[in-house]
């Protein structure tokens, strides 16, 4: 598969009953992270369980026109040879991000503060993604950006030479946002001060103490506010990625709505930032237990057993609990439309800026399958059939977005007839083995001849 290539149609079929273990590969966020911080590092840092997936692999290939010696030493294990706080040289040519807007606004705050000029683009969904979120807060330390028209790629962004520390709430929940001001902040003197009114994802948090730097994180009237004391020598670590959430919910969701269904998706972060998607499920009256809780690396982590759920019922899923699933409404928004009753998911404008317009992706491919759905700029309510009673039979735009991709393949795996995608190409973005994976499982997909 390959998300730049040609288009890579495919068809899931009325599947099952899915049984085994499905292990999921590494964490995309916690990844990026992982290669970008070590770049940071003065030292080794030496990774494993990386996602050798495309976006992470676009972040490995930036951070070594940054400097830094990235090496690749068996599956999942990687190297790097980071070249400290402050001192990222200037990329030679254009830094391709792909498909990956974490890996474009997590670099280009990092290098925000750096005496620098770097150059980004990305894929025809990155071009169209709003860069404005992280140009605003970059100039507050004194970078300065020229883009395309509404803060598109490709941009060019000038490093501050004499870098200033911000206090800058953040305007939307964003973990990339808020991520992006940390790192710049990293090679500020002083205290930058990060807010955020919701809660986001936490690895940059956790992360960066793990490498040394003095971050606290206080919880006030105002939201959280994380201050971060900049210039620090990163320590170089060693770290292990947990299995990523966000692709568990594929299986897991996959074994809920398909008959006769037991599947074991092993070692899975349950870390509330990112987990809201399984206490839906669990709300629904999905039968998802977890297995074996412990904890890994700090984080407390699960083995997820799902199991076919045919007395689901559709819920009003707070609003508040948007950023501990942000990734996974169009997967839930399936899951869904085999539930009883109306599920309304609300506060989700978020997802008209991922990868693609997620909720409008997810709108037009489910009435195609002939699921009645209603949206507003807003939020998305999806009308369930039951079990067993969504239509299918129609051929879903995928908009280069993986997840939509996985989504309609997934609801094609229960349907009366099959459910085709107009382009499986973007799912090595983030889940490469996800084709191979889902058949051991019990899947029936089929690459449809162009
Ligand atoms: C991510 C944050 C989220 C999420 C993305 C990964 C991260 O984006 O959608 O897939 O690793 O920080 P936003 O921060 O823009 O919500």
């Amino acid at each position: 598969m390959s998300g730049h290539g040609d288009p890579i149609p495919m068809s899931a079929q009325k599947s099952g009953p899915l049984t085994g273990v499905a292990e999921v590969p590494g964490d995309k966020s916690i990844s990026h992270r992982a290669l970008l911080f070590g770049a940071m590092a003065v030292g080794e840092t030496r990774i494993s369980g990386l996602l050798e997936g495309q976006d992470v692999l676009d972040t490995a290939k930036a951070m070594r026109a940054f400097g830094a010696k990235v090496t690749h030493v068996g599956p999942g294990e990687w190297r790097v040879e980071g070249v400290g706080v402050g001192g990222f040289q200037e990329p030679e040519d254009v830094i391709d991000c792909g498909n990956s807007g974490t890996g474009v606004r997590l670099i280009m705050g990092a290098m925000a503060t750096s005496p620098i000029v770097a150059t980004f683009t990305g894929d025809a969904s990155l071009r169209g993604r709003p860069m404005g979120r992280v140009t605003d807060p970059i100039a507050l330390f004194g970078a300065q950006s020229v883009g395309r028209e509404g803060g598109r790629l490709p941009m060019t962004i000038v490093g501050a030479a004499q870098a200033v520390p911000v206090r800058y709430v953040v305007p939307m929940p964003s973990a990339q946002v808020k991520s992006a001001v940390l790192l710049a902040g990293l090679n500020a003197p002083g205290e930058t001060v990060v807010i955020e009114k919701e809660a986001t994802r936490d690895h940059t948090e956790r992360m960066l103490a793990g490498f040394g730097a003095d971050i606290r994180v206080e919880e006030t009237d105002e939201g959280r506010v994380i201050t971060l004391v900049g210039q620090p020598e990163l320590k170089p670590q060693t770290i292990v990625v947990p299995r990523d959430p966000s692709s568990a919910a594929f299986p897991v969701c996959a074994a809920l709505i398909t008959e006769g269904s037991d599947v074991l998706v092993p070692g899975i972060g349950l870390n509330p930032t990112r987990s809201g998607l399984f206490t839906t499920l669990r709300e629904m009256g999905a039968n998802l237990d977890y297995e074996n809780m412990r904890e890994e690396g700090g984080e407390p982590v699960a083995d997820l057993r799902a199991r076919y759920s045919p007395d689901m019922v559709g819920i009003a899923v707070p609003p508040e609990r948007a950023p501990s699933m942000i990734d996974e409404y169009p997967i839930l928004s399936v899951v869904a439309s085999y539930a009883k009753g109306a599920t309304v998911m609300d506060g989700v404008k978020e997802l008209r800026v991922k990868e693609s317009d997620r909720i409008d992706a997810m709108a037009l491919g489910l009435e195609a399958c002939g699921v009645t759905v209603e949206e507003t700029e807003d939020s998305f309510t999806v009308h369930g059939m039951g079990p067993g009673g969504v239509p299918g039979g129609a051929t879903c735009k995928t908009h280069l977005d993986h997840r939509i991709a996985m989504s309609f393949l997934i609801c094609g795996m229960a349907s009366q007839k099959p459910v085709t995608v107009d382009d499986a190409g973007p799912v090595v973005t983030s889940f490469p083995i996800f084709e191979p994976l889902m058949e051991k499982l019990g899947a029936t997909f089929h690459r449809e001849d162009v």
